[in-house]
């Protein structure tokens, strides 16, 4: 870990996520360095360029790092920034790479659509068995890509268990871990060796600013060359949106509590109801890897859940019509509660059937969300 400040280290997330990165002279709140270019002393082999960096950037890498108990945190410009900077540089011509059978859409379609063509071989498993996954291993595999809890289907995959199996074989380790966030669940202390998140979701909290980020577990050549790369393909996040996301995550954990306790009540009330055929949601006991979840996630079971609505699509579709305060929209980690029909947003190769409905639980009265459901499905 690069910091250095012991009492910021030995601090709750709650005190990390306010004060984290960024030690202030005089303001409290860091001011925002909109400039591209810094003065450069004269004997100096290089300057300061916001591409390479920006202190506002540095604010949200050392505060991720830190939150994430990783060596460094790099940031991107979006998620999707964030996953291609890590497979193009772990990935060569040649070599193999396994992700999860249920994963964000966007991810399978940057494999099978830009890194198939190039000669990267990708399989596609279930990674609730940890013996599917030893299966899909060849001599060629270089990384392993994990999603847990997974987009749209809550699939948890036992994090320990597929980082001993990866470490035996020396195989590459990466997680997204979007839907847990570092409160919930920390990929790197069960041996992962990359973390990634989407930062417009939880961090950002506010559906108001795309980010990425991608956290090491310690320092090495592949810690380096993804520094590289950040600076030099150039995806990276504004001063401007690296302080809204500084100001978000000082109050990220206060949100995610709130936040699980409201999904927990919404998720009970759901399963219970007779129009819904199921809830996929890792904090219900009826959940396939429930006692998975309960080992890996110490933090609780995060907000999002999906369910599949009986009737198919039709049915579906009127339910997310009749809702009053709860909107249609995709993305998810918003102070609001959303709601989407994954199968309509996932586009040409989409997989999800057509009576699930993925739900992004926000920080409203718990009682409301669940008054909006019920007269939503009556
Ligand atoms: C689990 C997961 N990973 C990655 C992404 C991509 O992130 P972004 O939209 O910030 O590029 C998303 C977006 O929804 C996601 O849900």
């Amino acid at each position: 870990m690069k910091t250095n400040n012991e009492f910021l280290v030995n601090s709750h997330p709650q005190t990390q996520a306010i004060h984290a990165g960024y030690e202030p002279d005089l303001d409290i709140s860091q001011p925002i360095h909109l400039t591209t270019t810094f003065k450069r002393p004269v004997h100096e082999q290089a300057g300061g360029y916001t591409r390479t960096g920006n202190p506002n950037r540095t604010t949200l890498e050392n505060k991720l790092a830190l939150l994430e108990g990783g060596y460094e945190a790099m940031a991107f410009g979006s998620g999707m920034a964030a996953i291609n900077a890590l497979f193009e540089v772990i990935l060569q011509n040649g070599d193999h790479m396994i992700y999860p059978d249920d994963c964000y859409h966007g991810t399978r379609a940057l494999m099978k659509n830009f890194f198939s063509a190039k000669n990267i071989q990708v399989t596609e498993v279930d990674m609730t068995s940890v013996d599917h996954l030893s299966a899909a291993i060849t001599s060629k595999t270089k990384l392993i890509w994990l999603e847990s809890p997974s987009n749209p289907k809550l699939k948890i995959t036992d994090i320990e268990a597929v980082a001993a199996l990866a470490k035996s074989k020396k195989i590459i380790t990466a997680c997204d871990s979007t839907f847990a966030t570092p409160l919930l669940q920390k990929p790197l202390q069960l041996g992962i060796d990359f973390v990634m998140h989407s930062s417009t979701k939880f961090f950002s909290g506010h559906s108001d600013v795309l980010g990425g980020v991608v956290i090491t577990r310690e320092a090495g050549e592949l810690s380096t060359r993804l520094r590289l790369y950040q600076g030099v393909a150039g995806a990276v996040p504004s001063p401007f949106d690296c302080w809204l996301l500084n100001r978000s995550i000082a109050t990220f954990p206060l949100r995610i509590a709130a936040q699980n306790a409201n999904a927990l009540e919404v998720a009970g009330f759901l399963h219970k109801h007779p129009k819904i055929e199921t809830v996929y949601y890792p904090g219900l006991a009826t959940h396939t890897n429930h006692e998975v979840a309960k080992k890996q996630m110490k933090g609780g079971f995060g907000s999002i859940m999906s369910v599949l609505v009986k009737g198919g699509q039709s049915e579906a579709m009127k339910l997310v019509s009749r809702l009053q305060i709860i909107n249609h929209a995709t993305s998810l980690g918003g102070v609001e509660t959303l709601i989407e029909h994954r199968r309509t947003a996932e586009g040409v190769m989409a997989i999800s059937p057509d009576n699930l409905l993925r739900i992004s639980i926000g920080i409203e009265y718990a009682d409301d969300l669940i008054r909006d459901f019920k007269q939503a499905l009556s």
